[in-house]
């Protein structure tokens, strides 16, 4: 599972909170610093997800997450441009729909959202590394990422709005009926949320192919060192069988004396 150290998950969490001070000003930049202010701690270490197998589902994974949407949207976004798309937004009402899609796994006001999970077969054997807080009120992530917009008094464009709402696309049933408008009035308007679910699930898959990797990579070095134990027991075997004298291969393969 990946882990990531203080410094990193620190690290992380400054770059949020300059990305938020370089793209936002006035009162909307004061409104926003209150709330990052306020759920500081817990936003540092919540996970972007519960299942190791589905994305960032580690402690930090949340911030990584929204900076890799955001870092995403203006790649996509430009390339949608460079492509002839009409955008009627600015890459400020992109950025905030990007860094505040997932707002709601902080968890709200009263407790977190994500906690870890303390039944180790769930653990092992589902990969549910951590579970959902059932001490807070139910509200979908996007629901509460707009509770917690409103409470502290962060306005929306009507575009950051609708870019935050659709960015899970088609994943997420709500959200249906906004992108089957298939009568030409109900259309969606603006290619923000287009770009915001390209971005998003871009950066899902990116994170799960990471985690992918990592396993692979663990599971190579567990099964060299298993090799590296039964070559270190075969040869004291045959080195006790033939009377030389003992060579110290722990000491030798794993860097400490048996
Ligand atoms: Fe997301």
């Amino acid at each position: 599972m990946t882990q990531l150290t203080q410094d990193q998950l620190v690290g992380n969490y400054q770059k949020l909170r300059r990305l938020v001070n370089d793209t936002f000003s006035g009162e909307r930049l004061e409104r926003l610093n209150e709330m990052y202010d306020t759920l500081e701690d817990r936003m540092i270490v919540a996970p972007a997800s519960g299942k190791e197998h589905y994305h960032n589902a580690f402690v930090g994974g949340y911030v990584e997450h929204v900076l890799h949407v955001a870092s995403l949207a203006l790649k996509i976004n430009k390339l949608w441009k460079d492509n002839g798309a009409h955008i009627n937004y600015t890459n400020e009402e992109l950025v905030f729909a990007a860094l505040h899609h997932d707002l709601g796994k902080v968890g709200d006001l009263e407790g977190e959202y994500y906690s870890p999970n303390d039944s180790d077969w769930h653990r092992k054997n589902q990969g549910l590394i951590f579970k959902h807080n059932d001490e807070i009120q139910y509200m979908t992530v996007t629901d509460r990422a707009i509770f917690l917009l409103n409470h502290f008094g962060v306005k929306m464009s009507k575009w950051e709005y609708i870019g935050l709402k659709l960015t899970d696309g088609m994943y997420e049933e709500a959200n249906k009926s906004y992108y089957t408008g298939y009568i030409h009035a109900t259309r969606l308007r603006s290619n923000i949320a287009y770009v915001l679910h390209q971005a998003d699930m871009m950066a899902t898959h990116l994170e799960y192919d990471k985690w992918e990797q990592g396993e692979e990579q663990s599971k190579q070095e567990v099964s060299k060192k298993v090799s590296n134990i039964k070559q270190a027991v075969n040869t004291e075997v045959e080195t006790k069988l033939t009377g030389d004298s003992p060579k110290d291969l722990f000491e030798e393969l794993f860097g400490e004396k048996k």
